[in-house]
């Protein structure tokens, strides 16, 4: 898989801090030694609790912060160490949507400038040609052109996020990191912005890095999935075996607040999660799960569980599987 990736990320870290705090050094462990990649014109989902390094990991793969450790390569580009314009070159090739698209459009500005104004910063385009660009945006979105006129307030929260996905598109990248794209919206208009990102997937043969606390909405779109917990990747696999056959006791425990994925998978009994995950500043010694885990055995508290092939590229990290 890893040949023909667009994006490979191997052993990312991303510590925040050392900033003493009672005379220790406190560092924030928000993404510890994660390893994915997704092939060109597919879709990978990053799904955990909040806290678990999601954001952190999309906004690594942009180099928006400072990656602590690991490789990031988008396609034949290693960009984690790439500074100044060789980095503003390589990030044209990848853009990001946002969940909340009313905070990161201005609102002072009209849509169409919104979207125009990468185009200008990034001179993409004869100048003459762009009004006609952001034009053909629009009907790409499904946005009426006229409404280019208005701010974003006269949005509703859907149209919103197509504006958005218009402004990721107009430098024609490669690939799209979403970061939690559809969780502000209502459930119907949840299902027509993911039905147009897999248009546009198909049209566009775009790649997508699509990041959701929400099981359920991932199911619909990713080819893959992996799964974050505290910094970490526990499961990943492609879509039908994750749903299907998760290994992963936390995998199970979020399948189970997903309605329909724990009919399909027979099993009705499994118990939701409980408690919160440990502070990624005080990492416990053994499985990061340990304290939440139902079905946690001594060992699980003082060594930590490797995250392994479980057969057919399936990958899970418990003891119970070894
Ligand atoms: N700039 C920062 N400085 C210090 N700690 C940070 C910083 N950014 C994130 N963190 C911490 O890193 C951890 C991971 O945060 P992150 O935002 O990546 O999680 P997430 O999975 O996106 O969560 P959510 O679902 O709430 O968006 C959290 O403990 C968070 O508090
Ligand atoms: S290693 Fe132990 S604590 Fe961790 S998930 Fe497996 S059983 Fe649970
Ligand atoms: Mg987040």
């Amino acid at each position: 898989m890893s040949k023909e990736a667009l994006l490979d990320v191997r052993d990312l870290k991303v510590h925040f801090g050392g900033k003493k705090l009672f005379k220790k050094a406190v560092i924030v462990h928000a993404v510890d030694g994660v390893s994915f990649s997704v092939p060109k014109g597919k879709t990978l989902g990053i799904v955990g609790e909040s806290g678990s390094g999601k954001t952190t990991t999309a906004l690594a793969v942009l180099r928006l912060v400072p990656v602590t450790d690991g490789s990031i390569r988008i396609g034949d580009v290693e960009i984690s160490a790439l500074e100044n314009k060789e980095l503003r070159l390589a990030r044209r090739k990848v853009q990001m949507v946002f969940q909340d698209p009313y905070s990161s459009l201005d609102p002072r500005r009209r849509v169409g400038d919104i979207v125009r104004e990468p185009l200008d910063l990034m001179n993409i385009g004869a100048e003459a040609d762009r009004n006609q660009m952001v034009h053909d945006l629009f009907v790409q979105v499904g946005l009426r052109p006229e409404l280019a006129k208005l701010f974003p307030h006269q949005f509703s929260g859907g149209q919103r996020q197509r504006v958005g996905l218009a402004r990721a598109l107009s430098t024609r990248p490669e690939l799209i990191v979403c970061d939690e794209p559809v969780s502000a919206l209502d459930v119907a208009v949840q299902a027509q912005i993911l039905n147009l990102m897999r248009k546009l997937q198909e049209e566009l043969g775009l790649t997508y890095l699509f990041i959701s606390h929400d099981l359920g909405v991932v199911q619909h779109l990713c080819d893959h999935v992996a799964v974050m917990y505290l910094g970490q990747i526990v499961e990943q696999a492609d879509r039908i075996s994750l749903f299907k056959n998760p290994q992963h006791p936390y995998t199970k425990a979020l399948l189970a607040a997903v309605p329909k994925a724990r009919a399909r998978d027979g099993n009705e009994e499994r118990v939701p999660l409980i408690g919160d995950p440990p502070s990624p500043i005080n990492l416990p010694k053994g499985c990061r799960f340990a304290g939440r885990c139902p079905v946690a055995i001594d060992k699980c508290h003082s060594i930590p569980p490797k995250l392994t092939d479980r057969g057919n590229g399936h990958l899970a990290s418990c003891h119970l599987l070894d």
